[in-house]
């Protein structure tokens, strides 16, 4: 039973819901005075409510404070170490609230290579260590069969909390996690990153195109200090999983890679 408001406030976040688009939820119309109207007719919004209504709500403005207290953070961070404590301890993202464990990257400080997912999934959320579940084992088989050792790169995840029900990482999640993400890479200083997936892969190169056209090509990352890494892009290992057919594509995806290494 959902008892205080800032409870169902954490509740309509969880659920997706970050705006509002009235003063008074529709559901609480229909207890209004039976002579009023439950909805008002179109094209008769009050416009005192509308003149009175914020640019922008005070969940989006909070999802900015949030994004811009995590840059903020994030810059304080001398070692993964340290970085891994400021996520930890952050408070700026709903998803925290219903997350069993933080899931921060883990491997070597050292790699050459930053594999980046989406989002800790059931089996992560429970061991608190990215691609630990069924994905993690393809991507494990992925990387020993191409020579790879998995203690040597280093993996992580666009968020470090697991988003409910395995629904897809909203929009202001992504933008209030992701400078938690370029300061891994900035702290780690790959020569690679491999790209696991199209939230990964329009997260970090800043694009809408779908993983289909954006995999199997070099891209290139830059940091916020101006150095360039080279990216691949290719298909998440979940996807894998459901689509056995595809695969062969991302086999030569980690092919590229090695040659490239
Ligand atoms: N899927 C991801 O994107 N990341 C994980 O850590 C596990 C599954």
């Amino acid at each position: 039973m959902i008892e205080n408001r800032r409870e169902i406030l954490e509740w309509y976040l969880c659920a997706g819901v970050d705006e509002c688009c009235d003063e008074v939820p529709f559901a609480l119309q229909s207890s209004q005075k039976q002579s009023e109207p439950s909805v008002r007719p179109a094209g008769q919004a009050s416009a005192a409510v509308a003149a009175a209504r914020p640019a922008t709500t005070d969940l989006a403005q909070a999802s900015l404070d949030a994004r811009k207290s995590a840059r903020e953070l994030c810059s304080k961070a001398a070692s993964l170490e340290e970085l891994k404590k400021l996520v930890e301890d952050f408070d700026g993202c709903a998803l925290k609230l219903t997350a069993m464990h933080t899931v921060f990257g883990d491997g070597s400080p050292n790699a050459r290579i930053v594999f980046i997912g989406e989002a800790p999934g059931a089996d992560e959320d429970r061991q608190g260590r990215p691609f630990v579940g069924r994905s993690g084992h393809l991507l494990d088989k992925m990387l020993a069969a191409s020579g790879l050792k998995r203690e040597e790169c280093y993996i992580t995840n666009i968020l470090p909390w697991r988003p409910p029900g395995h629904r897809t990482p909203l929009d202001s999640e992504i933008a209030v996690c992701l400078p938690f993400l370029q300061r891994q890479i900035e702290l780690i200083k790959p020569d690679f990153l491999f790209l696991l997936g199209g939230s990964a892969a329009n997260a970090v190169l800043d694009c809408a195109e779908s993983i289909s056209r954006l995999r199997g090509h070099w891209l290139d990352y830059k940091t916020s200090d101006g150095k360039s890494i080279q990216a691949l892009a290719s298909f998440h290992p979940a996807y894998l999983l459901r689509n056995s057919g595809q695969k062969a594509k991302a086999w030569a995806d980690m092919l590229r890679l090695k040659k490239q290494l």
